[in-house]
């Protein structure tokens, strides 16, 4: 399950760096590829907030109620995913009046899309640093299988099972990549063969 967590991460950090990337753009040069931004904010919504930040909540959850001596201050992780979710909302707000040609300053967008990529950055570092390693240190095999029965998507599945499903509901880092994402898809292809978008 971790496995699956880290590799969520690591195809974030992607769609993190890319938007980095576009981000210095629009600052440096004025250069802003909407749809590209749209695409990413929207994979974000349909995967991580809807699914990732989901998985981490049950698995946090477990570790407070069953493997934690101090769990007095809740779920501080599940709180973050809420904020997270916001901003990406708000984001996505922004985009579609912009893409509806609602006259939106490019600083503004600039300012909130450099607030996003810090928040999604900021989040998953202290996921990597603080978060995982402590699961890592204290859940058996037990602990992890009794998180697999909690799955969200589907409850009572054995840790392959859990595996299989992240990988067929992932849209775009998964088995099959959804209509929606070919463009965004390609872009990351054309990127990994060290052509910048
Ligand atoms: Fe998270
Ligand atoms: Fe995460």
């Amino acid at each position: 399950m971790l496995e699956l967590i880290h590799n969520d991460h690591k195809n974030l950090a992607i769609l993190i760096q890319l938007l980095r990337e576009r981000h210095a753009a629009l600052v440096e040069k004025g250069e802003v590829n909407y749809s590209l931004i749209r695409d990413v904010v929207d994979y974000m919504q349909e995967y991580a907030d809807k699914y990732h930040h989901k998985v981490e909540d049950v698995v946090y959850d477990y570790y407070l109620t069953h493997k934690c001596q101090q769990s007095s201050e809740g779920n501080k992780l599940s709180v973050e995913h809420k904020k997270l979710e916001l901003n990406t909302d708000e984001l996505r707000t922004m985009l579609d009046m912009i893409l509806n040609d609602c006259v939106i300053p490019l600083d503004q967008f600039a300012d909130k899309l450099g607030e996003f990529i810090a928040m999604q950055q900021a989040h998953m570092d202290y996921e990597e640093q603080h978060i995982l390693p402590e699961l890592a240190a204290v859940m058996t095999k037990d602990d992890w299988q009794a998180v697999a029965d909690k799955f969200p998507v589907c409850p009572g599945a054995t840790l392959e099972e859990a595996k299989a499903t992240a990988q067929r509901l992932d849209p775009l880092f998964g088995q099959q990549v959804a209509e929606q994402y070919k463009d965004l898809a390609k872009r990351l292809q054309t990127r990994n063969e060290c052509v910048s978008v």
